[in-house]
C-alpha cells in the first residue's frame, strides 16, 4: 500500500509518501518545509504566521513528495493526516487539504494523533527491527513529556506526564535566556556537551563521569529535579525552569558572568536524570516491556545515551528513531495512519482538527 501523509501541527509543513509492504515500511519521500527562520525573529512560534505559512506550502510540498517518490496519484491507497494535538489553525490547514485530496481522488482518509505519530516513527523500517506492542513509550517534544503503555498499535494508556511545562518548551525558554536561537534544543545539546567535558575533564564519556563524580554539585549552580518524588511517573518542568530563571537573574544582579556551558550542562543533567529515573521506574514496573523514545527532544545526544544505559540495565530493547524522524515529519504520520486504517478508524469529510490530546 502507498500512503500519502500530511503534517502541519506546529511550525513544519510536511508531506510524505510511504510504502507499506509485507516486510515493513519504506519511506519513498519525506518533504519538510520548515518555518523556523520566520518564527526565530519572535523567539517562538506565532500561531497566525504558522497557519499562513502552512497554507502557502501545503500544496507545493504534497506534489513535491509525490514527484520525488515517483508514484502516480492513482497508486495512493490511503491519505493520513495529523488532526490533533497542536495549533488549531495550523492543524486545520493539513486536515482540510487532506480531506479535499482524499475526496477528489476517492482515497480512504485516516486522522492521526501527532504524539502517536512521533512514536510510530520507530516503525519506519523493516518489521524485524521494529518495536511490537505492548511496549513503553516516552514522548519528549515541545508540547509533551509523557510515558505511555502502548497496548496495541492504536491503544495507548498514559502512565506518566508532565503536570505543567513540557521538556522541549522549557529547553526553548531557558535557551533563549542564555542566547541560543529558537528552537534552542539542539544548541543547548551542543553547549551542554562542552560543559560536561569542561566540568569532568573526560573526553570519552564526559556525561558519565559528571554523573558519577561530585563535580556537578560544586559551585552555585544548584537546580531542582523535574522528576516528582511522589512515587508517580510524573514530571514538573516549571519548577526547574523557574529555578533556572532565578539562578540566571541572581548572576545578573551580582554582576557575575555566567559560564553558559557549565550552566547548560547542569540543566541538561537534571532534565536527563529525571527522564532516566522515571523510565527506570516504568521499566521495572513493567518487566519484559521494550522502550520507544520519540519526539523532537529524543534527538538530544545525552538523553539518547543515558536512556540506552537505563534500558540495557532493565534488559529492555530500546528503539529511538533516527534523528531525521525525531522532529516533526509526515513519514511518521503515515506509519501510524497505516495502523489506524487496519483498526478501521476511517474518517470522512466531517473530520475536524482538535488542539487536544487523544482521549483514553
Ligand atoms: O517534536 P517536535 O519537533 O515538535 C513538537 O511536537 O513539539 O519537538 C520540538 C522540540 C523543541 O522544543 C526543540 O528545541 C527540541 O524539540 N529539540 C531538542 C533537540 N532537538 C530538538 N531538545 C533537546 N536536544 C536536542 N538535540
Ligand atoms: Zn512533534
Amino acid at each position: 500500500m502507498i500512503i500519502l501523509a500530511l503534517e502541519s501541527s506546529c511550525d513544519e509543513t510536511s508531506a510524505a509518501i510511504v510504502e507499506r509492504s509485507d516486510s515493513g515500511f519504506k519511506v519513498l519521500s519525506n518533504v519538510i518545509a520548515s518555518q523556523i527562520e520566520t518564527h526565530r525573529l519572535y523567539g517562538g512560534v506565532v500561531p497566525e504566521i504558522a497557519s499562513r505559512a502552512h497554507i502557502e506550502a501545503i500544496s507545493k510540498i504534497t506534489y513535491e513528495a509525490i514527484e520525488t517518490a515517483e508514484v502516480n496519484i492513482s497508486e495512493i491507497g490511503l491519505v493520513a493526516v495529523t488532526a490533533n494535538p497542536g495549533l488549531i489553525g495550523a492543524l486545520l490547514v493539513g486536515v482540510n487539504f487532506a480531506k479535499a485530496f482524499a475526496l477528489a481522488n476517492s482515497i480512504p482518509l485516516v486522522a492521526v494523533d501527532h504524539i502517536k505519530g512521533h512514536i510510530a516513527a520507530a516503525y519506519l523500517t523493516d518489521d524485524e527491527n521494529s518495536p511490537r506492542p505492548p511496549f513503553l513509550a516516552l514522548a519528549i517534544s515541545g508540547g509533551h513529556t509523557s510515558i505511555y503503555k502502548v497496548e496495541d498499535y492504536t491503544e495507548y494508556h498514559t502512565v506518566g506526564r508532565t503536570r505543567d511545562d513540557a521538556i522541549g518548551e522549557a529547553y526553548d525558554k531557558i535557551g533563549r535566556l542564555i542566547g541560543i536561537p529558537y528552537p534552542a534544543g539542539r544548541g543547548f545539546d551542543e553547549l551542554s556537551s562542552e560543559g560536561f567535558f569542561r566540568a569532568s575533564g573526560e573526553c570519552a564519556d564526559p556525561y558519565k563521569k559528571y554523573r558519577k563524580s561530585d563535580a556537578y554539585k560544586n559551585g552555585t549552580m544548584t537546580l531542582p529535579s523535574p522528576a516528582l518524588s511522589d512515587g508517580s511517573l510524573d514530571f514538573s518542568f516549571s519548577g526547574l525552569k523557574t529555578a533556572a530563571v532565578n539562578l540566571l537573574n541572581k548572576y545578573k544582579m551580582q554582576g557575575v558572568e555566567l559560564d553558559r556551558a557549565l550552566f547548560a550542562a547542569r540543566y541538561t543533567y537534571e532534565a536527563t536524570e529525571a527522564v532516566a529515573k522515571k523510565i527506570g521506574m516504568a521499566l521495572s514496573e513493567n518487566p519484559g516491556f521494550d522502550l520507544v523514545v520519540a519526539g523532537g527532544v529524543a534527538a538530544n545526544s545525552h538523553i539518547r545515551k543515558r536512556l540506552s544505559e537505563v534500558a540495557k540495565a532493565a534488559g529492555a530493547r530500546l528503539f529511538i528513531p533516527p534523528l531525521c524522524y525525531c522532529g516533526d515529519n509526515a513519514a511518521m504520520i503515515a506509519a501510524q495512519g497505516y495502523y489506524e486504517y487496519l483498526s478501521g478508524n476511517l474518517s470522512d469529510s466531517a473530520l475536524n482538527a482538535s488542539a487536544q490530546d487523544f482521549e483514553e
